[in-house]
This record gives C-alpha cells, structure tokens and sequence, in this order.
C-alpha cells in the first residue's frame, strides 16, 4: 500500500512576517511625527463614532485578539469596541478564562493563539515587557501592549494626547503636572515620553516616596520633580492625577492615604489657587477623595469622561496602523 503523502503545510515558524506589522510597544523613543500620525489618525476616525452606523469596513477579514491577563475596564472594553467598528473579529481572554490559569506560560498561550493566525494581538499583562518579548519572539501578529507592568501603557497617553487636542486645540507649547504615584505609574511614563517628544513642559509632583528625585534622571534631567504639590501646579495647563497603585506597592510608600490626600490630593480649592485656568485629567479607574476629589473629576475641568470617549477613536487607530503600517492613511 502505498504511503499518503501528505500536503506540506508551513510550519507557523515559517509563515513570514505580515510585511506591514507595526508594534505598539511603548513611546519611548517614538519620535513627534510618529505620534502625531497616530493623534491624527484618531481624530479622522472619531467622526465614525458619531454616525447612527458605527461601522466601516477598514479591518474587514482581520482577527484582533485582545489577551488581558491582568484586569482592566477601560482598555479591554474600548479595543473591542474599536475592533468591532472596523469590521475585525474580535476575540477577548482573560486570565480566569485562559489556560494561564493551568500553568500555561504566557508565551506559550500567545504562541498557541498566534497558530491561529490573528492579524493583532493586544495584550494586558502585570508583567514589565511582556509585550515586547512577544514582540520579539511571534512571527507573524503585530502586538499592542495595552498596560504592561511598570513600564508603559502607550495607548493611554495616546488618548489623552487625543483628548488634549480636542480640549485646548493644540498638543504643543503645554505645561503639564503629572501628581501623585509616578514610581508605580506605567500612564506617567508614557505620557512623559509622549510630551517631551512633542516639546512640552512635564513636572513630576508626589512625596519623595513616589517620586524620587533620581527619577528625573530616566528623562535625561528635562523632568523637574516637586514636593510641594502647589509649587508644581502653579501655571500648569493640565494636571493629572495619578491613580495610588495600592496593588503595586510592596511595602508603605505614604504614612497613611488620608494624609497623603491632605498633602497632595487635588481639590478644587488648590487649583483655584495656584492653577485657576488648568484642566484635570485622570486614566481612571480614580480612588475618589484619595488622589482627587469628586468635586474636581465631576467638575467643569475634568476631561475624565472625554479621555475614556477618546480611548474608542484612538484605539480603532492603533489597530488600524498595527495591521496596516503606520504609514497608511485613514479613509473613512
Ligand atoms: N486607564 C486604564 O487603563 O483603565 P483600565 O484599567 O480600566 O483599563
């Protein structure tokens, strides 16, 4: 009898890279254009939120997996929003639903789903770089790193900058004062890149504890750090707060969070103060009454519910350049 000869069939190993993948890793080292191509592309695609149809055809045929193996509202919820709308098939796993929970590596789980040939995989991570080693190590999906560890959470920044430019009309000649938990803030550090890449001025605010002065050092010095937290906001344009990262610290960073929040929770009193004319941001989820008052994130300043609209219309752009290039331009 003679043998059955098989079909070759390629190998996933073999299967040669998408030629127009783009990763989202991080900002760190993106230079201005780079950001304001992606800025640019959201503003193009926030009018398709507007329509009675939320739906274009622009990653028709394309498969998104979105892979949040630490917990997120926010992020997860707006990039399958934003895959939807372009008319991808989207596909969501979290950590309880993965077979992480088995044991399983997580780059043997994004191997495994990588077989499967998804044009994007987004991932959430609590781990430092592990989009990147996906990055490095996946043949074939571009990766989005939708929040990795300490180290960026790029697409928020993004959709701040988005946010910014709908609110003030410009992204540029800007002083903004990030306040509170810089150590453990992933949103800081891609905010920080995003804003010195684009010549504006950045402030670290927080106690010594959250924000050491050698942190200023990481940003070649161009970050000036303050611990007073009305020195820092005085002639800022934006302020951000910063979430406390309770579940990132390992020993007491501040005596106690009511005394941190007398310290430098921002309250309306303050801004009125010593930045009268400043918008609030905040990446949310917010810790009302802890690092802002309910008074300033529900007020006519806070841009909380703007940033959160925005994170759609930014994150239909960034999957649309990881699978078709950054180069690409958005025709709605
Ligand atoms: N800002 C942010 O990343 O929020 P989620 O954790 O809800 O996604």
């Amino acid at each position: 009898m003679s043998a059955i000869t098989q079909p070759s069939r390629p190998d996933v190993a073999q299967v040669s890279a998408l030629p127009n993948r783009w990763h989202l890793l991080g900002l760190e080292g993106k230079n201005r254009g780079e950001i304001l191509s992606i800025v640019e592309s959201a503003v193009g695609f926030r009018e398709v939120l507007e329509r009675d149809i939320k739906k274009v055809p622009a990653l028709r045929g394309k498969t998104i997996v979105n892979l949040f193996l630490e917990s997120s509202t926010r992020t997860r919820t707006s990039f399958e929003i934003a895959g939807k709308i372009l008319s991808a098939d989207t596909i969501n796993i979290g950590s309880s639903d993965s077979s992480v929970t088995k044991g399983e590596t997580v780059l043997d789980t994004a191997a495994v789903l990588e077989a499967m040939n998804p044009d994007v995989i987004v991932v959430r991570h609590s781990a430092s770089g592990v989009p990147g080693m996906l990055a490095k190590l996946l043949k074939r999906s571009a990766i989005v790193n939708a929040g990795d560890g300490l180290h960026e959470h790029p697409s928020q920044a993004l959709l701040d900058l988005v946010t910014i430019r709908e609110s003030f009309g410009k992204i540029t000649g800007l002083t903004i004062g990030i306040v509170g938990d810089v150590r453990h803030s992933r949103v800081a550090r891609s905010n920080a890149y995003a804003h010195l890449a684009l010549g504006n001025q950045v402030r670290f605010i927080g106690p010594p504890t959250l924000v050491p002065h050698d942190l200023s050092a990481a940003y070649s010095g161009a970050i000036p750090v303050f611990h007073s937290l009305k020195e820092g906001i005085a002639g800022c344009d934006i302020v951000m707060c910063l979430r406390m990262q309770l579940e990132r610290m390992d020993e007491h960073f501040v005596p106690h969070l009511e005394e941190y929040s007398k310290e430098y929770g921002v309250s309306e009193r303050m801004l009125r103060a010593y930045a009268p004319h400043a918008k609030v941001m905040h990446p949310g989820p917010a810790n009302r009454g802890i690092e802002v008052s309910s008074e300033v994130l529900d007020g006519p300043r806070s841009l909380f519910h703007l940033q959160v609209k925005n994170g759609v219309a930014t994150r239909m752009a960034i999957l649309f350049h990881a699978v078709n290039g950054l180069s690409a331009t958005v025709r709605n």
